[in-house]
């Protein structure tokens, strides 16, 4: 589903974020593994007023790991506790409760301290549309709680879910805006998913996507559609994408009449196995610009 997000939707969404913030001891912000800069929200930290924060990688299956590991090390530079799941198998979601205990145990020492028993640490999960908020919600509780699709400005009553006896999440995450103004952004959560294709078209999204994965991935396209090219050497040069493009579709089958090859069909398949895995673990942005993706 996609959002559309004019100011007032984006006002609405903080304002919510913000009423929850009163509520809770620690933010859990979500963002996608293979794109975490531009599934992030260009005004994180003035939503969240400083509130302690974790950050969680999710869709880590689908991301190059040593880059994930590189985007860890980013995250812990800039100070933050930075943990790497996958909540469609629920892998490391486990370490959730420990890592928000950590960061709040001056906190802890504190209620301790004072002759209190600690109580369930009190979270919040929050991030773009499609980040998997609702299945990292349901994975925590064990159960379907969450609605997927969820959308800003519709309310609810709240309810705190168990997540083992150490910590309670809100039921209802909180839903945030990408910085959708940068076309390079928009581009890369179409590519992943994020922004459905009904905003940019099939053709432009998977060209973009062969722009982005030929100088880096090179190997892994050509193994997975059998091309007989060698790797381009201007992978900048439009008429090269689009020859990519169009051998990928000949080796689909994706013809028409007269031998022409039909690109919105092509790109639909480039679209769903990139999506599904199907080109591998891939990731589309580091956090250096000098800092290489491994060569696969
Ligand atoms: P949201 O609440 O943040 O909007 O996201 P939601 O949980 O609905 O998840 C969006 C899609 O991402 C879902 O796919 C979900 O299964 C998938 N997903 C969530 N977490 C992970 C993960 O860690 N790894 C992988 N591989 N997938 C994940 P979907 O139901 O197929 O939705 P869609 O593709 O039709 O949008």
């Amino acid at each position: 589903m996609t959002i559309q997000w004019f100011p007032g939707h984006m006002t609405r969404a903080r304002r919510q974020i913000q009423d929850k913030l009163k509520l809770i001891d620690i933010v859990i912000e979500l963002l996608d593994a293979r794109v975490p800069l531009s599934s992030r929200n260009p005004m994180i930290d003035e939503v969240l007023q400083g509130k302690p924060r974790l950050i969680v990688l999710n869709k880590s299956d689908l991301a190059d790991a040593s880059a994930t590991e590189q985007w860890k090390a980013y995250f812990q530079h800039e100070g933050h506790v930075c943990l790497a799941v996958d909540s469609s198998t629920g892998s490391h979601i486990d370490e959730i409760p420990q890592k928000a205990k950590e960061i709040l145990q001056v906190m802890i020492a504190k209620q301790q301290a004072k002759g209190m028993n600690p109580r369930a640490v009190r979270g919040l999960i929050v991030g773009i549309p499609n980040v998997g908020k609702s299945t990292l919600i349901n994975r925590l509780a064990g159960r379907n709680i969450a609605a997927t699709g969820d959308k800003p400005g519709v309310t609810k009553g709240q309810q705190w879910i168990k997540v083992g006896s150490e910590m309670e999440l809100l039921d209802t995450p909180g839903i945030l805006w990408p910085k959708f103004e940068d076309q390079q952004v928009g581009y890369r959560l179409a590519m992943t998913g994020a922004i459905k294709e009904q905003v940019l078209h099939i053709d432009d999204i998977a060209f973009y996507t062969i722009r982005e994965l030929l100088d880096r991935y090179w190997a892994v396209l050509k193994e997975r559609y059998g091309l007989d090219m060698d790797k381009p050497d201007d992978p900048e040069n439009n008429e090269v994408i689009v020859s990519v493009m169009e051998e990928i579709g000949r080796k689909r089958g994706c013809l028409v009449s007269g031998g022409h090859v039909d690109l919105e069909k092509a790109s639909g398949i480039i679209l769903r196995d990139l999506r599904a895995g199907k080109l591998g673990r891939i990731t589309l942005e580091m956090p250096y610009d000098d800092m290489p993706v491994r060569e696969q």
